[in-house]
């Protein structure tokens, strides 16, 4: 892997994410945010409904590096729904690497559904470590394996208060939000992403797939590119909010 911005030369996703410690950043009233994405360079988030499909190895290494760097990871139920999620950091070696930087042995899961119809059986409910939903349903979840807890909002789930919660009452300082462009949408207009991580993979998907926000902006956001990171043709762009 090479950086082609800031200062151009090799790299890996280990020697890029060792400097990057978004816990040290939280603001007074909610987590420093990051988002990740990968998207196909005609901009499709999906590829047979699912984000598997789009990048390579190197992209999985750069998420699963994130993970080890966040408090909590957050997702939309919809990304629930498409990609069946199992514990967030599955690897015993690298839940003790979280340990060492100060962050909790497991990311909490926070997850966002109008709903709460998603996928019981997927492995992240029997697999361990912690989910909090936040729900507009009054409906109750099954019992899980994996510990759970239901946070309710009135009519649909209030993103901001959901934000707050994670700090105040949670403790989260760094959060990443893995998807989906729904729930990226939101955060957008909220004004509340810190940092967007996008994959560039050097594929076309055409179809009717969505791109990695969907949903309306207040104005156009402006970023500013943070670095930029090449291996065999697949880009890797950290954008900040300017
Ligand atoms: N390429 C990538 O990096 C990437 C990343 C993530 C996802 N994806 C793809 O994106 C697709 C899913 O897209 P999506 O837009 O449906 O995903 P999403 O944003 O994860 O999910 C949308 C759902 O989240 C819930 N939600 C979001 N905001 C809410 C609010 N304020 N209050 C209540 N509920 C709220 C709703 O759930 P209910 O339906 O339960 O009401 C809504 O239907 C899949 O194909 C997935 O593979 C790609």
């Amino acid at each position: 892997m090479r950086r082609l911005t800031p200062d151009p030369g090799p790299t890996t996703v280990e020697r890029q994410l060792d400097e990057y410690k978004p816990w040290e950043r939280p603001h007074e009233d909610r987590p420093f945010v990051a988002v990740n994405f990968a998207a196909t360079v005609d901009g499709r988030a999906a590829i047979g409904g699912v984000s598997g499909p789009i990048g390579s190895a190197a992209d999985t290494a750069m998420l699963a590096g994130l993970r080890t760097r966040f408090d909590a990871v957050m997702i939309g139920a919809g990304t629930m729904r498409a990609e069946r999620y199992g514990r967030i950091v599955g690897d015993q070696e690298q839940r003790e690497r979280r340990e060492r930087l100060g962050l909790p042995h497991d990311p909490l899961m926070a997850i966002v559904s109008g709903r709460l119809d998603l996928p019981w059986d997927a492995p992240l409910f029997s697999e361990g470590g912690q989910v909090l939903i936040f729900t507009a349903s009054e409906a109750e979840p099954p019992d899980t394996a994996t510990s759970l807890r239901v946070v309710r909002h009135e009519g649909k789930v209030d993103i901001a208060a959901a934000l707050r919660h994670l700090r105040a009452e949670r403790g989260i300082r760094a959060l990443l939000c893995e998807g989906g462009p729904r729930l990226h949408a939101e955060l957008q207009a909220g004004g509340w992403v810190d940092d967007l991580f996008l994959t560039i993979a050097p594929k076309l998907a055409g179809g009717g797939a969505p791109r990695i926000l969907e949903g309306e902006l207040p104005a156009a956001a402006e970023l500013e590119l943070a670095w930029l990171l090449e291996e065999e043709g697949e880009l890797f762009a950290r954008y900040r909010r300017r």
